[in-house]
Order: C-alpha cells, then structure tokens, then sequence
C-alpha cells in the first residue's frame, strides 16, 4: 500500500492544471445507459472511482473505448456504447466499493424498466441513506422492493409515466438518479427543493445534448418532460471545483502564490467568498483562478450547505487552513453527520481543534509539526496532506487510496508547484 511523504516549509509557487469534476462524472458515466447511441465523454479524471465506475459499466454489457492522450496528460477521452443492455444487476462485489454506484439505478429503470442495485451501505462520514432516491422514483412511477440487501426498481409496463416529488432534504444524489429516470418517463415530471450543485447543472446540461428537455436548469425546481429515446452526444465534464478549492488552500496554507488553470470560478463563489474572508487574495481570469496568500490569515467562522452554500466537501481542507490563521474560527458541518474524522489526525500534527457534534472550534496559529497520519476518506486525507505542507519536517499519510479516488496525480500536481511531495510503497 501506497504512503505520501511530505516536507513542509515550500513555498507553492506556479500552475496547477485542475482535472474534470470526479462529482460530474460520476453521474455523467450512468447517462450512456439512456441510449443506444455512443456517449462520448472528454476530460474524464484518471481516477480510481472513475475507473470502477466504468468497470461497473462493463458489467451491464456497455463496450467503452478510451482514448486516452498522451500520458503525461491529465484526464482522457471514454466512449460508452450501451446498445445491448445484457444485466441490469449492479452486484454487492461493486457497489461495495464505489456507493455513487447506486447512481445507476434512475438510468437502468427508466431505459430497461427494471434495475437491481445492492444497498450502498454507509462510509466514513455518515450512513449516507438512499431513501430518497427511493422515494423519488416511486414518486414518479417506479416499484422499489428492497430485499437480501438490494434494491429491486421495476416501471410499469409502457414505462414510467413521470410525476412530483418535493424532496424534504436537499440530496444531490437523489436529484441525479430521479433527473436521469425521468428523461424518458412517458410524462411530465417536476421536482421541488432539488439540488442545485454544478455538477446537477452539467448533468442537465449533457442530457439535453442527448434530446431531454429539461426546465429550470440550475434552480431548485426542475420540470422535465420525458422524450421517446435519447441521442449519443460528446460532452466535456466541467472542472472539478472541489480539487480546485484543495489546491487553493494548499497554495494559501504555504504563503504561495498559485494559477488554477481550469477552474471556473462561477462554481466556486461560495469557496471564493470564504478564502477572501480568511485572508487569501482570489483573482477571477479568463481561465482559471489566481491564488495569493501575501499577508496574515485571519479567522472566520464557516458553515457547510447545499449549492450555493459552502460544500461540505471544502470543509476539512478548509479547517486545515484555519489552523494558521490568527484566531478562533467556528466551523459547522450540517450536511454529513460525521465530517471531523480529520480532527484527531491534525490534532496530532499540532492542530487546537475541538469538536462538540456538528460544530469544531479552531484555534490559531499553531505551530504544525510533521508526523505520521492515517487518511479516513476522501477530503479528510487532503487536509492532512495541506496540513503537511505547512508543517515544520516530515510528515507521512498512510491508506492514501482514499485521495486516489478523488484526486488524479496528487503529488505529481503538487511537484509542479514545489512541493516536496513523494509517494512511496508503505
Ligand atoms: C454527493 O454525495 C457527493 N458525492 C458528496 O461528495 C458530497 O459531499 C454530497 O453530494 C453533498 O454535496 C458524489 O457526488 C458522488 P447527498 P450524496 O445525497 O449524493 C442525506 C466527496 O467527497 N440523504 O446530497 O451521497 C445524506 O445522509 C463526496 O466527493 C438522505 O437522508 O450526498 C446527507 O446528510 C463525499 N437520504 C444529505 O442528505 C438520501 O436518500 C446530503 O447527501 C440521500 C441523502
């Protein structure tokens, strides 16, 4: 098993490239499901997810084709050709290991009328329920049936005829799978307090590459009327504007200045916002955004919500920077109910940090020291290893196969700007 070696103290300093959205894919892939045509997707992350995604894909008898650049490129080019559908099982062995899995079931319903999905199960963060995406579909004409662990989706003969939900919690994922089902409903479908996240508008945006007609794009109330079949398409996954704002926080947490080549700030306002409350100078340009950290970082109290509030996802990366920040800051994850696994690891490293349910107070500046830390999940491991960078001496972070999920080519991005960053076998 892989570890990261950092040595703090650089400065970072030059351009990062930033990769398409991991969050976009993931709901972009199921989309071929919709057709018998190619669906053709550019600036896919070389990913462990996306590649698991694709091997879930194969599963159902989806021929895919990557064209991959030269491989001293970020991202590549899959076409998937979904034109002989031969399961519509999505097994436990899988979905075990990847849970946005569970984001083939809208699809595989709304074009077979029927899919079988195993149960997610929970993570690191919280026991991440589907019960909406559940309800969702029954809402508009799916049978669900759960039972040994899977759900089982049917629609009635002659398809689903599409209909209303209003959904109680804000869910991304559910949004995406009732959204995919109901492109080819037989109906009109509307859906109330809908996520309204980038990566829902670039699925939007890709299913009306493909023919859906699909209303109220980017606002919380979407009206959908089904279509007869959808068209192949070729579309570019939008920049991944949560490894945009890890990056940020890198390039600030150093006193670096860094150009985020890629990013579209216009996803990003809420993360913007925060980084300027803190301290950090943020220019918006034509391709990308510039990050500079000149003067003293100050501390600000931050609290996660669904688009266009702060993403929950920024939240451990951004406790990471306020560690160095002059101050008490308050920070409040509301969306997942257990998001500090991050805290001991940087307690460890020197952080004052302390955690009372959803809220952690953070103390500052600390003097961080390297140490050896342990990743729990996704965003967790980043802010260690932004944590690491500012950290006088070494620092090592095991399991790093929960950053390989999300981030493509960590430590070679992060060697582009200076970093003293190394991955070598545990
Ligand atoms: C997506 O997860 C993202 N994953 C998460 O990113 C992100 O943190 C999350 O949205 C919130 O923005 C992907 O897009 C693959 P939700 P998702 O449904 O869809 C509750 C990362 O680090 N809920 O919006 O699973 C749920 O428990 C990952 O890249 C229900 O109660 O999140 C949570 O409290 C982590 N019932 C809240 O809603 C449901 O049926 C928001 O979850 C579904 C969700």
């Amino acid at each position: 098993m892989d570890k990261l070696i950092i040595r703090g103290g650089n400065r970072l300093s030059g351009k990062i490239p930033i990769s398409g959205a991991k969050n976009a894919a993931l709901t972009l892939i199921p989309c071929a499901l919709l057709t018998e045509e190619p669906l053709t997707l550019r600036n896919l992350p070389r990913l462990a997810d996306i590649d698991g995604f694709q091997h879930l894909m194969t599963q159902f008898g989806i021929a895919t084709g990557i064209r991959g650049k030269r491989p001293e490129d970020f991202g590549r080019v899959v076409t998937f050709e979904a034109n002989h559908i031969t399961s519509t099982v999505a097994p436990y062995d899988l979905v075990r290991k990847m849970r946005a899995s569970i984001l083939v079931l809208g699809p595989m319903l709304a074009r077979m009328g029927e899919a079988k999905v195993s149960l997610p199960g929970g993570c690191a963060i919280g026991n991440r329920p589907i019960d909406l995406h559940l309800k969702a579909l029954e809402a508009i004409g799916g049978e669900i049936e759960l039972a040994q662990g899977y759900v089982k989706a049917t629609a009635p003969d002659g398809g689903l005829p599409g209909g209303e939900f209003d959904f109680p919690v804000v869910s991304v994922g559910a949004t995406e799978n009732a959204v995919m089902a109901a492109v080819l409903a037989n109906g009109t479908s509307r859906f109330f307090n809908a996520a309204r996240e980038p990566e829902i508008v670039d699925l939007c945006n890709l299913l009306v590459a493909m023919g859906a007609e699909i209303e109220g794009i980017g606002t919380s109330d979407l009206t959908i009327h089904g279509v007869r079949k959808l068209n192949g398409a070729t579309y570019k996954v939008m920049p991944d504007r949560i490894e945009a704002g890890s990056y940020a926080c890198a390039a600030a947490i150093t006193g670096g200045e860094v150009f985020l080549d890629g990013a579209d700030a216009r996803d990003m306002q809420s993360t913007n916002h925060a980084l300027r409350n803190i301290g950090v100078e943020v220019t918006e340009e034509k391709n990308g955004i510039r990050i500079a950290a000149n003067g003293p970082l100050k501390a600000t109290n931050l609290s996660t919500a669904p688009f266009p509030g702060l993403a929950t996802d920024m939240q451990a990366q951004l406790m990471s920077l306020l560690c160095k920040a002059e101050g008490t800051s308050v920070l409040k994850e509301t969306i997942f109910e257990n998001r500090y696994m991050h805290v001991p690891e940087l307690a460890r490293m020197g952080a004052d940090i302390e955690t009372e349910g959803r809220t952690a107070i953070v103390k500052g500046p600390v003097g961080l020291t390297g140490a050896e830390v342990m990743a729990t999940d996704l965003r967790a491991s980043m802010s260690l290893i932004i944590a690491a960078l500012a950290a006088e001496g070494e620092t090592q972070v095991r399991r790093i196969y929960h950053l390989d999920r999300g981030y493509e080519r960590l430590e070679e991005k992060l060697q582009l700007v200076g970093a003293d960053i190394e991955r070598v076998d545990d």
